[in-house]
């Protein structure tokens, strides 16, 4: 982990990860706007440089970490028990397009290392310290992709899924102990961000934009709710895909993707 910015102060801090991009840069600015002291992390150094001045040195403090790395998540924990933190916004993240069969194995476990290895271990250790305050707020960025398949991204799903399950599972856990930490998950479809390029994904996707999404997610979290699911239409397919056999979402979201493709 590299210390692009370090300030010193007795703030509340909320610490988002991929923040230099998409619905993370966006709940940073919502929680900036909100009084948090930020540390903010990702690998583009130059935009955590930028990001730095947007929010302000007072209030930011930036390191660049590759969360891949089980180590750099420890870093990221170490350096966030130095302030007063008390929310943890899980966002980094990112797809991948194609057949199963085609897909690069290495960038694969690079993409599970992320998506689901950092988060799980993050959740873990900033629930702990949590849970002894009896204060926080933790928001995992999953995905209405982690209620269904889906075909030719089939790793990215399975890997969302996985953040809806552990989130889901801890959630209860933390309510049966009568805690005051609040588990939240955001589950967009599609956004406008760099992810779709970042995956490889061809094709037209609407969505909405990162700053719609940020902003429920901030209002969500604070209000306490566990499952953020922005716009009433992803509702529906969270639900109801979910609730379908595998087989039938399979099959739909195989033709959805195919048919995505299709529309330049
Ligand atoms: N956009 C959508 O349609 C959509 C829909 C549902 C859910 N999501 C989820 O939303 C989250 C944010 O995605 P986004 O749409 O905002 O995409 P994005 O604009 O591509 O942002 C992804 C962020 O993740 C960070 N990141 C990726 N790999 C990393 C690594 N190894 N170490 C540290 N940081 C890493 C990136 O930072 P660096 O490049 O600086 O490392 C970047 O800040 C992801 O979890 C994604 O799965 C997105």
């Amino acid at each position: 982990m590299n210390i692009i910015h370090k300030c010193t102060t007795t703030r509340k801090t909320a610490v988002v990860t991929g923040a230099t991009s998409g619905i993370g840069r966006d709940i940073a600015r919502q929680l900036r706007k909100r009084g948090y002291h930020l540390i903010i992390t990702g690998r583009n150094q130059k935009e955590l440089e930028r990001l730095v001045c947007e929010f302000g040195e007072k209030y930011t403090t930036a390191a660049s970490a590759d969360i891949a790395d089980k180590r750099e998540c420890l870093a990221l924990y170490r350096l966030a028990c130095e302030y007063n933190t008390e929310v943890l916004i899980n966002n980094a993240g990112f797809g991948m397009y194609g057949e199963f069969a085609e897909t690069s194995l290495a960038r694969e476990m690079d993409m599970l290392d992320v998506n689901v290895r950092a988060v799980h271990i993050l959740m873990k250790l900033f629930l702990r310290r949590f849970a002894h305050r009896n204060y926080g707020y933790i928001l995992n960025v999953a995905s209405s992709a982690g209620y269904v398949p889906g075909p030719f991204m089939s790793g990215y799903y399975a890997s969302k899924s996985y953040v809806v399950s552990l989130t889901s599972s801890v959630y209860e856990e933390v309510k049966r102990r009568g805690l005051n930490v609040h588990i939240s998950m955001l589950c967009p479809g599609p956004v406008k961000t760099d992810f779709n390029s970042r995956a490889g994904v061809r094709g037209k996707i609407d969505g909405i934009s990162s700053e719609l999404a940020a902003a429920e997610a901030v209002d969500g979290m604070f209000a306490g709710r566990f499952e953020i699911i922005p716009t009433a239409g992803v509702k529906a397919i969270c639900y109801l895909g979910g609730a379908m056999p595998k087989k039938i979402s399979a099959f739909a979201n195989y033709f959805v993707q195919k048919l995505n493709k299709s529309r330049k």
